[in-house]
C-alpha cells in the first residue's frame, strides 16, 4: 500500500467498503477482491482488503479500537500492544510529564496511550507512510488535538520545550530475544559497553545496539537531554550495556516477555521487572547475590520470565525462602508454600535422573493422559518426548526437564493451588 492507496480508504467510499469488510474472511479472500471489483475501483478494493486484514491482526494488540485504527503490515508488528504503552504512559504521567516527543511513533501504538493519559504527544516518523496513518489514528480515535505528528528524521528533531522523550527504535537484523542457555548467575558472556559503542553477546547471541534505527547510542544522548525519558529497547539487551544513569525495567504481558525499557530521570542503577496486566512490580536498587544451590524440596517455583531477565531471581529466592535446583538454572524450590505473583508455583511429587524408560512406565502406572512438559537447561524437544510417551489415562501431570546440581533430571508435579480463602464471619 502506498500514499495513494491509504488516501482511498480515507475517502467516504473508502470508509464504507472498509467498514463493510471487518468480518471479512481472509481465506475467501480471491472471491470477495472479484464480487468488490465489480462495483469499485481494483485499487481501492485492493487497499481495502489489506487493510481489513491489517486490522484483524492489529485486533490482537488493540482489541476493539484495531476496528477504527489503520495499519502498514510492519506497523503493527512493530506497535507496542495497549496494555503495556497504557503501563508505561502511567508512569509518564506519573513523573508528571505533560509534553512527550515520541521519536519512532510507527502507527501510534504509543503516542495513542500517552494522549489518552493526557499528554501532550509530537508523534516523529521518518516514513511518510506511516505518518499519514498516525495522523489517521489520531483523528479516527479522537486524539488530534493531542497528538501531532511530524514526518522527519528523529536525529533532526529539537526536543527543547519538551519535558520527556520517548524512542522505540526500529531493530534491524541483531535481534535479540530468545532465553539464553546458562540463564544463572547474572553474569553474561563478554561485551564492551554500549558507550564504547561496541557488540555484547548474549547466551551467543548478538546484541548490537548499532543496528538500532536510530542507534542506540544516539538515543541515549537524545534521552539525557530531557528530563525524563524512556527508550524501548529488545529484552535480551545484555545487562552490562545498560548505562550506569539508566533504571532497566523488563515487561511481560499474561508471562511473554515483551520489551526492556531504559528509563532515564529516575532511580539511576535500579533494575525492576513488571508483570502486565496486573501492573505488579518488583524492583530493586540494590540487587542481592546469586541465591545457593540445594536440594529439590516440595515446591518449585518457575520465576516470570521479566523476573529472569532482570535478574532478580535471588529476590524471589529470599521471597519465597527458596534456593536454586541449579546454580545455572532459574527454577527455585524451597520447602514450604509462599505463593508470590513473580513466579508459577508447583507441588513436587516425584524428582529423577532423566531417563525415558522409567517415565513412560512412571506415568503410564499413574493413568497419566495429560502432560505439560516444560523445560530448561535440557536439550529435549518436549513434543518429540510427548510422542514417544504415548499417553493415556484421566490424569495430568506437569514434568521438568533440567538440571539438577548438574545432572539431567525430571521433577513431576502439579501446580499449586492458591491458598483456600477464609470464610466469611457468619452473619447474624
Ligand atoms: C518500532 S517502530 C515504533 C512503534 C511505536 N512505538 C508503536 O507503538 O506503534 C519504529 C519506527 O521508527 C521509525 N524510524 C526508524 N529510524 C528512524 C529515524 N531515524 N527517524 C524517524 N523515524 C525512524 C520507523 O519508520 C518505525 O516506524
Amino acid at each position: 500500500m502506498d500514499l495513494d492507496a491509504f488516501s482511498l480508504l480515507l475517502t467516504p467510499a473508502g470508509q464504507a467498503l472498509l467498514g463493510s469488510l471487518r468480518d471479512y474472511d481472509p481465506a475467501r479472500e480471491l472471491a470477495e477482491a472479484t464480487r468488490l471489483r465489480r462495483e469499485h475501483p481494483a485499487e481501492l478494493v485492493s487497499a481495502a482488503l489489506g487493510q481489513a486484514r491489517l486490522r484483524q491482526r492489529g485486533e490482537a494488540k488493540f482489541g476493539a479500537d484495531a476496528y477504527r485504527m489503520y495499519f502498514t503490515p510492519d506497523g503493527v508488528e512493530q506497535a507496542t500492544r495497549t496494555e503495556v504503552a497504557e503501563y508505561r504512559a502511567a508512569r509518564f504521567k506519573a513523573l508528571g510529564v505533560r509534553r512527550l516527543a515520541d521519536l519512532c511513533c510507527g502507527i501510534g501504538g504509543d503516542a495513542i496511550a500517552l494522549a489518552r493519559a493526557g499528554v501532550e504527544v509530537l508523534a516523529v516518523d521518518r516514513d511518510p507512510l506511516t505518518c499519514a496513518v498516525t495522523r489517521a489514528n489520531a483523528e479516527s480515535l479522537g486524539l488530534a488535538d493531542l497528538i501531532e505528528v511530524r514526518c522527519a528524521d528523529v536525529t533532526e528533531v529539537a526536543t527543547d520545550g519538551y519535558d520527556a522523550v520517548f524512542v522505540d527504535p526500529a531493530r534491524r537484523g541483531g535481534r535479540t530475544g530468545g532465553a539464553s542457555r546458562r540463564e544463572y548467575p547474572r553474569t553474561e558472556s563478554g561485551g564492551e559497553s554500549v558507550r564504547g559503542g561496541g557488540r555484547a553477546t548474549t547466551g551467543g547471541r548478538i546484541f548490537d545496539p548499532e543496528a538500532y534505527s536510530p542507534t542506540l547510542s544516539w538515543a541515549i544522548g537524545a534521552a539525557r537531554a530531557v528530563p525524563v525519558a524512556a527508550l524501548k529497547v529488545a529484552p535480551g539487551i545484555p545487562h552490562e550495556v545498560v548505562p550506569d544513569d539508566a533504571a532497566a525495567e523488563w515487561i511481560s504481558y499474561r508471562g511473554d516477555v515483551k520489551e526492556a525499557v531504559l528509563w532515564f530521570g529516575k532511580d539511576p542503577g535500579s533494575v525492576s521487572a513488571t508483570l502486565l496486566p496486573a501492573a505488579t512490580t518488583l524492583w530493586t536498587g540494590d540487587p542481592l547475590p546469586d541465591p545457593p544451590a540445594g536440594p529439590v524440596g516440595r515446591y518449585l517455583y518457575e520465576p516470570d520470565g521479566a523476573v529472569i531477565r532482570a535478574h532478580l531471581v535471588a529476590e524471589v529466592a529470599e521471597q519465597v525462602g527458596g534456593r536454586l535446583i541449579d546454580e545455572t538454572i532459574a527454577y527455585v524450590t524451597a520447602d514450604e508454600p509462599r505463593p508470590t505473583p513473580f513466579a508459577t508455583a508447583y507441588e513436587i511429587t516425584d524428582v529423577l535422573p532423566f531417563g525415558l524408560k522409567k517415565l513412560k512406565a512412571l506415568l503410564r502406572q499413574r493413568g497419566v493422559g495429560v502432560a505439560v512438559i516444560k523445560k530448561r537447561g535440557s536439550a529435549i524437544e518436549p513434543e518429540e518426548l510427548r510422542r514417544k510417551l504415548k499417553l493415556e489415562g484421566p490424569h495430568s501431570v506437569t514434568v521438568f526437564l533440567t538440571r539438577v546440581a548438574g545432572a539431567p533430571s525430571m521433577l513431576l508435579g502439579r501446580p499449586m493451588e492458591a491458598p483456600p480463602v477464609a470464610a466469611p464471619p457468619a452473619q447474624t
